[in-house]
């Protein structure tokens, strides 16, 4: 059966607001991705994607793992345009760096830690090992292209990441 948009809506917004709550994902708000994009954008822009893909080549995916590793997929954590040396082999190395991060502050499936590591496939030349992975690591890329060339993302999926952007949980009076 294929999945509704309203469905995947939810289940995005849900985790952002669990890893807003229980991460250091809200730091992702600081930082540029491409263009004029946040890394916070850019990541929800993906998980929209990725899921839209699924959902469109109706694929049986386990879609909590594909959100999961999508949202986390850059889960870094510094500014990469900050024009210290090591951010040369930024393109290399942040993958490895979004994990390690990750896995500080959450538990990850074996599905959701193959996502993050192998996204910048084939820059870094170890293809995913899952098909939720290759997903995300299409996703990646034809977000990226657009946030570089019009230097933001559009359509659905950025009303959508800019709804994200504008709720906080930290605003909740509960
Ligand atoms: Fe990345
Ligand atoms: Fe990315």
């Amino acid at each position: 059966m294929r999945i509704r948009r309203n469905y995947f809506e939810d289940l995005i917004s849900k985790e952002v607001d669990r890893l807003e709550r229980d991460s250091r994902f809200s730091r992702t708000r600081l930082y540029i991705q491409h263009g004029k994009v946040s890394v916070f954008v850019h990541c929800v822009c993906v998980a929209y994607m990725s899921c839209a893909i699924t959902r469109f080549f109706n694929l049986d995916l386990d879609v909590s793992a594909l959100i999961i590793g999508a949202l986390l997929h850059d889960y870094f954590l510094y500014d990469w345009h900050d024009g210290e040396l090591c951010r040369k082999i930024h393109g290399f190395t942040h993958p490895f760096k979004a994990c390690k991060n990750a896995k500080e502050d959450c538990e990850l499936t074996p599905v959701e830690e193959n996502i993050i590591k192998r996204h910048m496939f084939p820059l870094v030349p170890i293809p995913p090992r899952y098909r939720e992975a290759w997903v995300v690591c299409l996703a990646d890329k034809l977000c990226a292209c657009e946030e570089t060339l019009r230097g933001r993302c559009g359509g659905k999926k950025m009303k959508f990441a800019q709804k994200m952007l504008e709720h906080s949980i930290f605003d909740d009076d509960d």
